[in-house]
């Protein structure tokens, strides 16, 4: 069983996909954490963001253990990320890797933003989680601020916008909705809703 979990940036797509691996006993993976890995590691070689050979050496030597770093959270690493995750090099070398993921019995759960439409176009469910960008905005602040980030929500609104027009206007696998997955807006949804909401299509899907 493969669940899909694509949308913009900050929109609670992580949190739903945990909750949901969690409840299910499935296997988990942050696709996101793998840009911002190889973004870290292309900076920490000296080398440009750019650099096509230098992200894809990068991608291709990843250590998953390394995902932990609590340095690919904040909003540069965001950032950074999306910057290497136009290169279609980069891309490529790390499909093997998270389809392997997603075949894992009993399950997986993936979150990102070409899940349902290029990774696992065979995804027995698909969601593709929104909200507006003010709202995901307040939220990643909230997130920033209890850990202590430091971050002006103007920061982190104008990090959300900028990096949702690289992802969903790059040439190679652009964040989108697949035409079969389900949208989930959470503009007006708290966590514990939000997750009802996704259980709810889930089981409506399978029952189908
Ligand atoms: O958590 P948040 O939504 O802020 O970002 P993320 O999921 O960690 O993704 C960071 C960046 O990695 C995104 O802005 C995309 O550029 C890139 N990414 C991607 O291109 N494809 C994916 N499947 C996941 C992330």
């Amino acid at each position: 069983m493969i669940i899909a979990i694509d949308g913009p940036a900050a929109s609670g797509k992580g949190t739903l996909a945990k909750r949901l691996a969690d409840h299910l006993g499935y296997a988990c993976l942050d696709t996101g954490l793998l840009y911002r890995a190889v973004a870290r590691d292309v900076a920490l070689r000296g080398f440009r963001l750019e650099d096509t050979w230098a992200a894809v050496s990068a991608a291709r030597g990843l250590v998953p253990a390394s995902f932990d770093d609590p340095a690919l959270r904040g909003t540069a690493a965001g950032d950074a990320a999306s910057i290497v995750a136009k290169i279609p090099a980069v891309r490529a070398a790390l499909l093997a890797y998270q389809r392997d993921f997603a075949a894992q019995p009993p399950g997986a759960v993936l979150d990102g933003r070409d899940i349902g439409t290029v990774v696992c176009p065979n995804a027995d469910v698909k969601i593709f989680v929104t909200a507006s960008p003010e709202i995901r905005a307040r939220r990643r602040f909230a997130e920033f601020e209890a850990r202590g980030a430091g971050v002006a929500y103007e920061t982190v609104l104008a990090d959300i916008l900028a990096r949702d027009a690289r992802d969903a206007g790059r040439a190679d696998a652009p964040m989108a909705k697949a035409a079969d997955a389900m949208l989930l807006d959470t503009s007006n949804l708290g966590i514990e809703a939000a997750f009802d909401a996704v259980v709810g299509l889930i089981k409506r899907k399978i029952s189908h």
